[in-house]
């Protein structure tokens, strides 16, 4: 049996990015393992929110889980603000970060880049996600590779304090999956998709209509040569909707390229979308149906205090042993 802990952050709704890098594989690691599954409120205020907007997608958020398949009799489901040992092992872990290994994490750089004012928390966010991790003596990870970075530093803040206090953390492995880790942008395909793109055509999001998805992809930015094949270089645009494709329906990437090399790229995206489409129309069923109902409340509500359970007992080892309070 091994612990999982991962995290989404309600920001706006999950996109498809997301759910095939990260969230699709949340459902399947359940069965014979403990397993974790948080809503990183936290996480998003590094960047400005709309109390009322952040307020419903958490809510949001807490029924996309369920509705992908997290099942809260087996895994534990829970808002990060809710747990109070996050915040409190992250303040732990910023003191034994560096500034200079923050300011050198990919996502700070990114999201930093030519803004003036940069809130503190942005570059404090991996502490905070270690935090979230070491406090379950976490196992394994799953993730998308934009994470991967941000694992590298939980790993070596827990080796550091381990090496300083004696083992006081589980030092945990990052899954990133085969295939999906990194879904592109479908108007510039050699970008992230991200939730937080500007051009709506960039992004489907996990709630999108039938029509807004099969609009979206489309409009994928292709290339102007007929051929479907595999070739992230060359034809990343194509390379990207094979790799969606693949994972909505099922297929090899080998199979889909016998399939569709020679057929067009009309009909090859009439495919993807309808493949996208199924996948996500049972996501969207059940979560139209959980959203309005008082059970998100009573998951939550136990979640949180299965989590501050766990929580707590790590949290008070790490002050014992760094001689914080009265620990005795
Ligand atoms: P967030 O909310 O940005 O993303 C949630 C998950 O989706 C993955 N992901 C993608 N995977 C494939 N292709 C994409 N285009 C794509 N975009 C996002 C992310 O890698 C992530 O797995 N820092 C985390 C939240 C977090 C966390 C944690 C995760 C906070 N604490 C502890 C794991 C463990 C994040 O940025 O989530």
């Amino acid at each position: 049996m091994s612990i999982i802990f991962s995290g989404v952050q309600p920001t706006s709704t999950p996109t498809l990015g997301n759910y095939l890098g990260a969230i699709r594989n949340f459902p399947n690691l359940q069965e014979g393992n403990e397993c974790f599954y948080c809503i990183v409120d936290q996480h998003a205020i590094t960047v400005p929110q709309d109390s009322q907007l952040l307020r419903e997608r958490i809510r949001k958020l807490a029924a996309i889980y369920l509705a992908v398949g997290i099942d809260p009799k087996q895994s534990t489901l829970f808002i990060q603000s809710e747990v109070p040992a996050h915040a409190q092992l992250g303040w732990i872990l910023q003191c034994n970060c560096y500034i200079g290994e923050l300011e050198r994490m990919t996502q700070f750089k990114d999201k930093s880049k030519g803004k003036d004012a940069v809130s503190t928390g942005l570059l404090t966010y991996p502490p905070l996600m270690a935090a979230d991790i070491l406090l379950y003596n976490t196992n394994l990870v799953p993730v998308g590779a934009d994470q991967k970075q941000h694992l590298e530093l939980t790993r070596n803040v827990a080796e550091r304090l381990n090496n300083k206090f004696g083992k006081l953390f589980t030092v945990p492995e990052v899954y990133i999956p085969p295939v999906g880790a990194r879904i592109m942008s479908l108007v510039e395909p050699t970008k992230k998709m991200s939730k937080s793109d500007d051009n709506q055509k960039a992004t489907i999001f996990i709630l999108d209509s039938e029509k807004d998805i099969t609009k979206k992809i489309k409009s994928a930015t292709t290339d102007s040569d007929q051929s479907i094949y595999y070739d992230k270089e060359q034809k990343p645009g194509i390379s990207n909707l094979l790799d969606i494709y693949s994972l909505c329906s099922g297929k090899s990437i080998k199979d889909l390229e016998n399939e569709y090399r020679d057929q067009g790229y009309g009909s090859f995206k009439t495919d993807v979308a309808e493949a996208v489409v199924n996948t996500l129309k049972p996501i969207q069923e059940k979560y139209f149906n959980l959203i309005e109902t008082n059970q998100l409340d009573e998951i939550l509500d136990e979640g949180a205090s299965k989590a501050q359970s766990v929580a707590a007992k790590t949290l008070a080892r790490v002050e014992k042993a760094i001689g914080l309070g009265r620990h005795s």
